[in-house]
């Protein structure tokens, strides 16, 4: 039987989303799969599951066609794997190029032997107002319609995994062309985009949410006033989960008459448990989270 560890990075839940329907329907086809949010555990306590497991597993969204930063700091962190069988899947909007194949760019040096790449088209989770609104949906239905399409890929992703059939979606030079064309110039742009959040302190309610929520600490709050360290990780956590949209990104703040920010791929879901603050600190209700 397949032991298999998943480790993932899911900013507003799409991946996180993804990561447990993929380990659902490998527990179905007879695999031991867990999934692991990579804010809760330490490199190094993924290099002993990792030892254990007989397949490994990376999972994180697609930011410019590029890997967020966090995982990147994870997989560097990690210890050689010797030859571990094991597999790389990015969540994406619409289109990364070779996504799946950059987060193999970084495993291989560890001694990762990536045999099975795939990329799953999920609901878009930026809303904020440097993007066309018209691209941004929180319609329920299609958002429903969207992990329909993506559970069907994740089924099959999963019955190659489990037969042992390699596959690798964008593993060719056109996609690593493509793919460039856009990571290249997000990787220029990368440090400048990282100093872009502020709060909007006439509609804050001090509820510290988002400081509780931000995975790189780029936010704080010191009772008084709200600082940003210039290190975010654009995963926009806090702008979408702000329960007043108080946060602005470049300045703009999201626009309510538009409807919600988008909040995750399923209703009621709760960001908190992405991360380990927000697993103790926050109590989800609908519409509310604080
Ligand atoms: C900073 C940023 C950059 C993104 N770049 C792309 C992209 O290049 N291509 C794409 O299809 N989606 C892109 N997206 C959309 C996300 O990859 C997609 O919605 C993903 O499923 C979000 O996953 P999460 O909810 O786990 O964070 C981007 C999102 C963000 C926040």
């Amino acid at each position: 039987m397949h032991k298999i560890a998943l480790f993932y990075f899911s900013g507003t839940g799409n991946t996180w989303w993804a990561s447990e329907e993929l380990t659902r329907l490998l527990r179905e086809k007879g695999a031991a799969a867990e999934a692991f949010s990579i804010e809760k555990i330490t490199p190094g306590e993924a290099g002993i599951l990792i030892k254990e497991a007989s397949i490994a597993g990376f999972g994180y969204p697609i930011y410019g066609s590029d890997l967020p930063q966090p995982v990147k700091n994870f997989i560097l962190g990690l210890p050689a794997a010797k030859n571990k069988k094991c597999f790389v899947f990015c969540t994406q909007w619409l289109w990364s190029g070779d996504g799946a194949r950059t987060g193999a760019g970084f495993l291989r040096p560890k001694g990762f032997d990536v045999r099975w790449g795939e990329h799953f088209l999920m609901p878009l989770n930026v809303c904020v107002p440097v993007l066309p609104f018209f691209l941004f949906t929180n319609d329920r239905t299609k958002i429903d319609a969207v992990l329909g399409r993506a559970s069907l890929r994740i089924e099959r992703f999963a019955a190659k995994i489990v037969s042992g059939q390699p596959f690798r979606r964008g593993f060719n030079p056109v996609s690593f062309s493509l793919g460039c064309m856009q990571r290249v110039p997000y990787r220029i742009v990368y440090s400048r985009l990282q100093d872009d959040i502020s709060v909007d302190r006439e509609r804050c309610t001090s509820c510290g949410l988002c400081t509780r929520l931000c995975p790189s600490g780029n936010l704080a709050f010191d009772g008084k006033a709200f600082s940003t360290r210039g290190n975010c990780y654009l995963c926009l956590r806090c702008y979408n989960f702000c329960p007043v949209s108080a946060i602005k990104y470049m300045h703009r703040q999201h626009n309510l008459r538009r409807g919600e920010p988008y909040r995750g791929p399923v209703k009621d879901f709760n960001p908190g448990i992405l991360c380990a603050r927000g697993t103790e600190l926050l109590t989800h209700m609908p519409g509310q989270f604080c």
